[in-house]
């Protein structure tokens, strides 16, 4: 994937391309299967991780989509409900 496609696969909603921390929730039609939610804020491909926690302690949240859907993952870290947002990041504004 290079750059220009990762610009079309970009969610939604005014959120830029994954691949930092934002104030604002990741909103991506995800795959049916299993996807990971970054913990350790180092993966090129937050709010997904890519393999960069390997040899810390921080691991990544796993979760298994059952059919294909629109997640609304949590991008600023304090979601009481991660990998998920729950509007927490309303009070980084
Ligand atoms: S992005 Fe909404 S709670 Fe983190």
């Amino acid at each position: 994937m290079d750059d220009s496609d990762r610009k079309q696969d970009a969610p939604g909603c005014g959120s830029s391309p994954p691949g930092k921390k934002q104030k604002g929730p990741f909103v991506m039609r995800c795959d049916a299967g299993k996807h990971a939610w970054c913990r350790c804020e180092k993966s090129a491909r937050y709010p997904l991780c890519d393999g960069s926690h390997r040899g810390s302690d921080v691991t990544p949240i796993k979760i298994t989509i059952d059919e294909p859907r629109v997640v609304v993952w949590c991008a600023c870290g304090i979601s009481k409900n991660a990998p998920y947002c729950d509007g927490s990041h309303m009070r980084l504004c």
